[in-house]
């Protein structure tokens, strides 16, 4: 039997380049040689109070842009949270061992307090539980996430032991946060400084059409280039060449770095060289999503399909777990 591998996307802003780089390409990857389940977080974007509107069609975005992405749904399970109520259900049962200081104490909890302290909502307190229930539900081995998911994977490991100690079981695995190991891939951004984000100026979305990937990438910011040879590099440049270093062959790579050591360079040519060789990677994506984006009928039938296989093993994992609880029917 193979791993079982599983993540949640929550349903925030459409994908940029470094989500693609860095997790979504690992996970179409992955759909080769594990057995994966992906599905769309919408109710934990809820947290935040999206409109009716706005929850509907960032969930269909990034439904959209993960199939185009290459999320095959017949080699994965790719499904929306709220189509499968086991989860919710799940959800409740972990609620009564999940417990208050622990949750308080959680580092995104904490942030939310101090950041949006007109909204500290339960939802938000019991993020971990509901996330832990997405987990476990499928038994679930590995949980690749980024970092900033570590303390959440812990609690959903955490959880998982308690019920089979609390019911002297050995039910639930403990999963273990999958970070694609020594390939893990910062982008930087186009604003000069720290990762790509989706902030005006510093991000390329794989929605972003040649023409405006070629303007984002012209107005990367530079410096006023190298004034001897084989000297530093600023932040922003070295910037551009990480994205080079992944996008670009080695020949041109080789070429651009050259040119710098030698004080030749001249940033224009090494952006429009970038700008195509970053259209070239995202070009096809951009195209299915169009195509996606437009065949309603597709994407009702990979919901369906989705919320069917994990509706299955999770109605599994919900009627043994009742009756490792002792919830027994009278009919
Ligand atoms: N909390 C995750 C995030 O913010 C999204 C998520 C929800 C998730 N449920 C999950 C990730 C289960 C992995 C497994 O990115």
């Amino acid at each position: 039997m193979s791993e079982i591998v599983l993540s949640g996307i929550r349903s925030t802003g459409n994908l940029h380049l470094g989500n693609y780089l860095g997790a979504v390409k690992n996970f179409v990857k992955m759909q080769h040689t594990s057995d994966c389940f992906f599905f769309i977080a919408d109710y934990h974007s809820l947290t935040t109070h999206p409109t009716p509107g706005d929850l509907h069609k960032s969930v269909r975005q990034v439904l959209v842009e993960y199939l185009a992405a290459g999320l095959d749904p017949d080699l994965s399970t790719l499904y929306v949270q709220s189509d499968v109520p086991e989860i919710t259900e799940l959800y409740l049962l972990l609620n009564m061992n999940s417990y208050l200081g622990e949750l308080e104490r959680t580092t995104s909890f904490k942030d939310k307090v101090r950041t949006q302290p007109e909204n500290v909502n339960a939802g938000l307190l019991t993020y971990p539980v509901l996330m832990a229930a997405d987990i476990v539900i499928h038994h679930a081995d590995k949980v690749p996430v980024g970092k900033d998911q570590e303390q959440n994977l812990e609690m959903a490991r955490k959880f998982a032991r308690r019920f089979n100690n609390m019911y002297k079981v050995d039910y639930f695995k403990e999963p273990v946060a999958y970070n694609f190991g020594k390939e893990l891939i910062k982008i930087p951004g186009l604003d000069g400084s720290g990762k790509m984000g989706k902030s005006e100026g510093n991000g390329i979305f794989l929605a972003d059409d040649e023409k405006t990937i070629r303007k984002k990438i012209m107005r990367a910011v530079t410096d006023s280039g190298p004034a001897d040879s084989n000297s530093e590099m600023s932040e922003a440049v070295k910037n551009l060449f990480t994205i080079m270093n992944i996008v670009s062959t080695p020949d041109t790579i080789e070429h651009f770095k050259n040119l710098y050591n030698n004080c030749e360079i001249r940033y224009g040519d090494l952006k429009k060289q970038l700008a195509e060789d970053v259209i070239k990677l995202i070009a096809p994506i951009n195209e299915r999503i169009k195509e996606i984006d437009s065949d309603d009928e597709f994407l009702g039938r990979v919901a369906k399909q989705g919320a069917e296989k994990a509706r299955e093993s999770a109605s599994k994992t919900i009627k043994e777990v009742k009756e490792i609880i002792g919830i027994r029917k009278f009919y």
